[in-house]
């Protein structure tokens, strides 16, 4: 007979106990104001045994061992103070990378697989190898995405904090991909070795867009837990878009593009700004709900080519 969690509800039959505990920990999940409680307790159930939740749901009878009844209630107990679900299980989906996340960097977010989506249709219409460039990197998720999926580019990626870029360096290592990306640790572009200067022919972007005043506004899991340097730029939140859009002038080869992520009430300015710079072919893109999140702009490119 299996002991189980003493929570309130006990109970007697072996079979009950996988979803005694997916009970329990939704209520305390929802108690705790955890949005999507039931899916968020089979996740966490899932990781603490190793087992996929559909395995879960098929053979209900199996017991747990005790490290994984105490290891779910910790996970639990974490999620309840809105620990983010990625940082406790460690690992993000993203395309097709399994990476690995905890509080150095921001979890990548689904919109982010937009921005490389569009990244490779630009890339499509380059011959040879282009040469890609992804500021504020972050767990690596777009240059490590762009290595993988667009094997003819050279891909560089920056971030200011070094202990971000420790994240981007494990997760190429633990992909295999070592050396595929090459990492800068410094500032925007100016973090790229001077040679790349005027020969860059796709920068690409998700930088920190959160105003200032809007921080403590964002849901916990968010504005406790995710680093908040990956989050604000500033008083306006387009601060660093517009270092960006500024520097690639100089780091962009003439018809390079440039892609950036942004919030929905921001775009209008990017986009009337990168036009101001003298980029041409500005558009802006929409989500899958209809909303403004990507502007993309192009060096005038030389005459006679395209
Ligand atoms: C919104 S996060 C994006 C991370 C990742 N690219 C993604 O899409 O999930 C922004 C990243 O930019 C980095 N960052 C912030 N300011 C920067 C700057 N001036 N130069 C380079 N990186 C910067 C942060 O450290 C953080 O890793």
């Amino acid at each position: 007979m299996s002991e189980g969690v003493r929570g309130g509800n006990a109970w007697t039959r072996p079979a009950a106990e996988v979803v005694a505990l997916l009970t329990w920990a939704e209520r305390f999940l929802e108690r705790s104001g955890v949005p999507k409680p039931r899916l968020n307790a089979e996740r966490l159930l899932s990781h603490c045994t190793g087992r996929s939740r559909v395995e879960l749901y098929a053979y209900p009878e199996r017991t747990l061992r005790e490290e994984e009844r105490r290891s779910f209630v910790g996970a639990v107990a974490r999620r309840s103070r809105r620990e983010p679900l990625q940082y406790i299980t460690g690992t993000a989906f993203f395309r097709y990378l399994e990476l690995s996340v905890d509080p150095r960097v921001l979890i990548p977010r689904p919109e982010t697989e937009m921005l490389v989506e569009r990244a490779l249709a630009l890339l499509r219409g380059t011959g040879g190898h282009p040469l890609v460039v992804d500021v504020g990197t972050g767990s690596g998720c777009i240059a490590l995405s762009l290595a993988r999926e667009c094997p003819a580019a050279v891909v560089h990626a920056t971030d200011l904090d070094p202990r971000a870029l420790s994240v981007a360096l494990e997760n190429a290592r633990r992909l295999g991909m070592e050396g595929v990306v090459r990492f800068h640790l410094g500032d925007c572009l100016s973090a790229l070795p001077e040679d790349m200067r005027g020969t860059v022919d796709l920068v690409v972007s998700n930088p920190p867009y959160v105003r200032e005043g809007d921080f403590q506004s964002l849901p916990p899991e968010v504005r406790e837990h995710e680093p908040r340097s990956a989050l604000v730029a500033g008083p306006r939140g387009t601060e660093v878009h517009l270092r960006i859009l500024r520097e690639a002038l100089s780091w962009l080869t003439p018809g390079g593009w440039l892609l950036m992520e942004g919030g929905e009430d921001q775009m209008g300015e990017l986009a009337v700004v990168a036009r101001d710079m003298g980029y041409v072919e500005v558009r802006v893109h929409e989500d899958l709900n209809g909303r403004p999140r990507m502007v993309e702009a192009r060096l005038t490119p030389r005459d006679g080519f395209t």
